[in-house]
């Protein structure tokens, strides 16, 4: 697959088949996001790739995201809420999750460069798996628990939890849920 085709093909999967992944292809994935561009080469992402029974117990962790859920009540309908907490305590069936942590600032330049950087880097990773003919979805939802998910990683308190990336065999072909034809403005 040519670089274009992977960027405009690429969808957020979020129902996978279960089927594993090799080691070998999470290498080359881990390899396409460490590839990514940083200022001065910082490289400040870490990527814990989970598998087996860690996997299970992230979800058992972002299972309890259900709580937060409640806050939302007004606005999502209750089918809607049902198929959250579903998703919230098995992510996809996904084999792999990726957590993705940072280094914490509180340094507003440091921050934008980190967070600039690593969502590069999930990006490349995202699109090699497009290439290894797996879908990813790009997760910030577990925001409400990444203290208990940092726990149960052994994350250190001076880095932050940013993002789960799910990894896998898709199990449904999502729709394209268009792109904004406003995004640009050309000056000269
Ligand atoms: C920073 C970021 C956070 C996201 N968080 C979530 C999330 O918490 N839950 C979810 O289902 N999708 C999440 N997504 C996926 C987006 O919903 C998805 O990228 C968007 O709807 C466009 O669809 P596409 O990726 O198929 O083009 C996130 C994507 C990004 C880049």
């Amino acid at each position: 697959m040519d670089t274009i085709e992977a960027i405009l093909k690429r969808r957020s999967v979020r129902a996978f088949d279960g089927t594993e992944v090799s080691r070998a292809v999470l290498d080359r994935l881990i390899e396409a996001a460490g590839a990514a561009p940083s200022p001065y080469n910082s490289q400040p992402w870490h990527f814990h790739v989970a598998t087996g029974a860690t996997r299970d117990a992230i979800c058992e962790v972002t299972a309890l995201s259900t709580v937060h859920l409640q806050e939302y009540l007004d606005v999502l309908p209750p089918s809607a809420l049902k198929r959250a907490e579903q998703f919230f305590a098995s992510l996809g069936s996904a084999p792999v999750i990726i957590v993705v942590s940072v280094p914490v600032s509180d340094d507003t330049l440091s921050s934008i460069n980190t967070y600039m950087s690593t969502g590069g880097a999930i990006e490349n990773l995202m699109l090699a798996a497009c290439d290894e003919g797996l879908g990813c979805c790009n997760l910030t939802f577990a925001f409400w628990v990444r203290d208990k998910l940092a726990a149960l990683l052994g994350i250190a308190d001076d880095r932050e939890i940013i993002s789960l990336v799910l990894v896998g065999h898709p199990a449904e072909t999502p729709v394209d849920p268009g792109r904004r034809d406003d995004i640009a403005t050309f000056v000269e």
